[in-house]
């Protein structure tokens, strides 16, 4: 097996000196050089308008570094205040009408199984895929699709199997068999870590404070041309309505919405995060997703092998494409496996029947050896 360096030193993250940190997919470690840019954002925060504009050209060039990241216009990412409000949007602004059908995976995210729960007194129907032995099957979830299906709904990176769907083959289901149903895709378990084809999807959200090496606050959400002309707003304000400069002090009872970013925006997004999030897409784009990506699914394989040597249950898929920075095991008490291992100062995140073990840009072999010698002490 090569040998897997960090793809940024340690250094750069508060604490990674102190422990072994492999539970990114909970929260990332924060960056040493935020505190420069909590620096730069009270400066312009207390230097009136002028410091507001240049807070928001930074919030643009967040947009487009995101956009580079996804491969999408960056004036087509907009800041939700989290992750959970993506498809919470597509739920409240699409003209729903009886027997139409929302399909999913009961093994998902409860932010993306659960959006579409006040549909079902619309005649809305919940479809959930089953999931067969930890895996969803891309073919499977195509199968529940017919033509009364508004959203395809699914998380790119399972959170509970690190299972990496492959996004482009439902793309592509999608256009040949039921070419107006939108594909939702919730990025969190994959921005920032494994490749993002936000281009195929019709809205793709992401939290900012795991993959992606910000905070909580701010997730950023690719809405395609097509979704936005299918949904209606539900939450209007200052910010995505065109009441500035046009209508000057005084209000009309008629106003436009503002098209993307600013549409999903109705007041100002969480700026500061924004900040740190631009800070962290440059670290993360100068890498590059390629060699991240690559890095992960190295430290997956070397954490899979050493977990089946130990006897555990792994339930993230074995084939290096469907594999992400989540590699995932069954065990009875998973919270007290996690407390077990933070007593030796490895974190990682355990609950649900299964421990979670996350490798990122700053992981190395030696976290992994290590996580395997203490979990084979404390067998
Ligand atoms: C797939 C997925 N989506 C969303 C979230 C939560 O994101 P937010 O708090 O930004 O809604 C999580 C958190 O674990 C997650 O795993």
């Amino acid at each position: 097996m090569t040998s897997n360096e960090p793809l940024l030193p340690k250094d750069l993250f508060v604490g990674l000196e102190r422990v072994t940190h492999l539970c990114t997919g909970g929260e990332a470690p924060w960056l040493r050089g935020f505190e420069e840019v909590y620096k730069e954002f009270a400066r312009l925060k207390s230097d009136g308008l002028a410091g507001r504009e240049r807070v928001y050209e930074i919030g643009d060039e967040c947009r487009d570094l995101m956009g580079q990241l996804w491969g999408v216009p960056g004036h087509r990412i907009a800041f939700m205040p989290s992750a959970t409000e993506g498809m919470n949007w597509l739920a409240r602004g699409l003209d729903w009408k009886p027997g139409d059908n929302v399909v999913t995976d009961n093994l998902e995210f409860p932010s993306v199984a659960y959006a579409w729960r006040d549909l079902a007194e619309a005649g809305v129907e919940i479809r959930m895929v089953e999931h067969d032995d930890f895996h969803i099957d891309e073919d499977a979830l195509l199968s529940k699709v017919d033509a009364r299906t508004r959203v395809l709904a699914a998380s790119q990176v399972s959170f509970y199997t690190g299972q990496n769907l492959d996004i482009r083959r439902l793309a592509l289901g999608l256009r040949t068999s039921a070419p107006s149903t939108l594909l939702a895709v919730d990025a969190t378990h994959a921005a920032g870590v494994v490749d993002v084809s936000a281009a195929v999807t019709d809205l793709c959200v992401s939290s900012s404070y795991k993959w992606l090496l910000a905070t909580h606050g701010t997730a950023p959400c690719f809405l395609s041309e097509r979704a936005e002309s299918m949904t209606r707003g539900s939450s209007y304000g200052w910010h995505n309505l065109a009441v500035w400069p046009a209508q000057g002090a005084e209000r009309a009872p008629t106003v436009d919405e503002k098209p993307m970013p600013m549409r999903l925006e109705p007041g100002n997004p969480a700026m500061v995060v924004v900040l740190f999030l631009h800070h962290a897409l440059s670290q993360l784009l100068e890498v590059g997703i390629g060699p991240i990506q690559e890095h992960a699914w190295n430290l997956s394989e070397r954490i899979d092998a050493g977990l089946r040597d130990l006897g555990h249950t792994v339930i993230s898929p074995s084939a290096r494409v469907a594999r992400s920075g989540n590699t995932c095991f069954l065990v009875p008490d998973a919270a007290a496996l996690q407390q077990d291992l933070a007593r030796e100062r490895v974190l990682v995140w355990g609950e649900y029947g299964r421990v979670r073990i996350s490798g990122h840009l700053y992981n190395d072999d030696s976290d992994v050896d290590r996580i395997l010698e203490i979990l084979a002490k404390i067998r």
